[in-house]
């Protein structure tokens, strides 16, 4: 007898139970297109969802004339994240589409080359160096506020989504070159609009059925092109800087005081000092750590635009816990039940990163699959989060359910994922949620805004992360009375 999932049992021996690939089912594909046909991509994760009701959550998909496995099981996907880098790997097609751009760093690489950049990678961003980096997210923070009291004056509407980039870019370019780059200040550094560029292209390059952008380019791809140069020049002259800096004080050699001093470390050791490498790995940490934290905090000032009496009990918690708004401490901003319950809850209906694509590496079984070598495969990580076997009343945004499971059964937080999981899990979590709590800290203290766009018009898109449309608020200074 086997023991099955569930408890019960069966006579049918194990090794017969497991399927192969093709075993599995899929929705209907035709030559050559495959699924591709009528197939939104900018809502691939929303389409999967669906199938994965429908056909369980091992199923076969064709994006064009390559197979995808998809996988919409949390612990399966767990035991395949975990086994990374040796089992599997990010999807095959991601470093040569990642170099090409002139953009290979940490996210796009394997191997002994991901593991000397991971550690330089997580050491940056650790608790030390954040927590001596803080005061610098204040800053930027302030900054924000700022702009949005003089536009408020002036009765301007505020694009929300704009502005969360610019605070990203501001906070992620002087963690990352030890570089105030201020776009918060300065309208006519248009940093973030180069950057967001990058992704949507990122995302028609990795799905393409053939690379057409070597034989033609469109006009996206020129203007991709032209914002790599301009981002190419800026941080050019951040890298002259910092070997300035560091030519000053050799001290810093032993002591790096930032993620670049630490590359330049890293690969001067490597023997590979070329401006090209460090731009790879430097625009990888924009990239990773400004879209993702300026879209979560877009859908939490949705979430909250839409619930007055949440609204309320947040400021009532931040009024109590926090000290100086000016100035709330690291600590203060640990302390925050309701807030982090309100960051969790948006990161379960509106994960920035619900797909993560990958390669097997070596012939492996998961979950009674067995999975060949070269497989391409598609994790769900946002899937469970969605669904009631695993969250009471999935599709409802109900924050409580955070800080009182035991009323709202069922309740699986170990099936979030929306940092990753496994070795190659997010290195900028903590940063973000710091980023996070002390932005909506500040805004719910300051403003009250209204929503101008209306809602039905704010969607989501895949674009590799997933954005939110554009949307404009509408400020009056909050009067202090919840
Ligand atoms: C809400 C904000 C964020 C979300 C939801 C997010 C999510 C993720 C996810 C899902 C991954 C892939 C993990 C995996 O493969 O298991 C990832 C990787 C990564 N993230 Fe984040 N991230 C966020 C913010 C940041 C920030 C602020 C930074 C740094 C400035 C950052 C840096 C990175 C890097 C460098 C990687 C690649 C790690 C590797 O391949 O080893 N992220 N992130």
């Amino acid at each position: 007898m086997v023991k099955k999932k569930d408890g019960s049992e069966t006579t049918i021996p194990a090794t017969l139970a497991v399927r192969t690939i093709s075993d599995l089912p899929g929705p209907r594909t035709l030559p050559i297109a495959g699924n591709l046909i009528g197939l939104d991509m900018h809502a691939l994760h929303l389409q999967l969802e669906q199938w994965c009701d429908r056909y369980g959550s091992w199923f076969n998909i064709k994006l064009g004339p390559e197979r995808f496995t998809v996988m919409g099981d949390p612990e399966a996907i767990q035991q395949v994240l975990k086994q990374r880098p040796d089992r599997f790997s990010r999807i095959r097609s991601i470093k040569p589409v990642f170099k090409e751009l002139g953009i290979h760093g940490v996210f796009s690489m394997e191997g002994r080359e991901w593991k000397a950049s991971r550690k330089t990678t997580t050491r940056g961003l650790d608790a030390r160096h954040l927590q001596r980096f803080y005061p610098s997210i204040i800053r930027a923070i302030n900054r924000l506020k700022g702009r949005w009291q003089n536009q408020m004056i002036q009765d301007q509407p505020i694009a929300v989504r704009e502005d969360m980039m610019k605070m990203t870019v501001d906070i992620t370019t002087d963690l990352t070159m030890g570089y105030d780059i201020n776009t918060l200040e300065n309208d006519q550094l248009e940093f973030q609009i180069h950057l967001m560029r990058v992704f949507p292209i990122l995302w028609k390059r990795l799905n393409a059925p053939f690379p057409y952008w070597r034989y033609i380019k469109l006009p996206t791809d020129r203007n991709l092109e032209y914002s790599l140069e301009v981002m190419r020049k800026h941080v050019y002259t951040f890298i002259s800087q910092a070997r300035n800096k560091m030519a000053e004080q050799p001290e810093l050699i032993q002591q790096p005081g930032n993620f670049l001093e630490s590359l330049l470390v890293q690969n001067d050791l490597n023997g590979d000092t070329s401006d090209e490498t460090l731009f790879g790995s430097i625009i990888t940490m924009l990239l990773a750590g400004e879209d993702t934290t300026a879209y979560t905090l877009c859908w939490i000032i949705y979430y909250l635009s839409i619930d007055p009496d949440l609204l309320a009990e947040l400021r009532s918690e931040l009024r109590n816990g926090i000290s100086s708004h000016e100035e709330p401490s690291w600590d203060e901003l640990e302390k925050l039940p309701l807030l982090n319950a309100i960051i969790q809850e948006t990161m379960r209906l509106k994960p920035v990163t619900p797909l993560l694509y990958l390669t097997c590496l070596q012939e492996t079984e998961v979950d009674g699959v067995r999975i060949p070598q070269g497989e391409s495969l598609i994790t769900m990580t946002e899937y469970a989060g969605k669904r009631n076997s695993w969250f009471q009343h999935a599709e409802m945004f109900n924050p409580q359910r955070w800080l009182y499971p035991e009323l709202h059964q069922p309740h699986s937080p170990e099936t979030l994922i929306p940092f990753g999981s496994g070795p190659r899990f997010c290195p900028g979590r903590q940063l973000a949620l710091m980023e996070i709590k002390a932005s909506i800290a500040m805004i719910c203290h300051y403003f009250e805004w209204q929503m101008v766009t209306p809602l039905d018009d704010i969607k989501e898109n895949l674009s590799f992360v997933v954005k939110p449309s554009a949307y404009s608020i509408q400020l009056k200074p909050f009067s202090g009375r919840a």
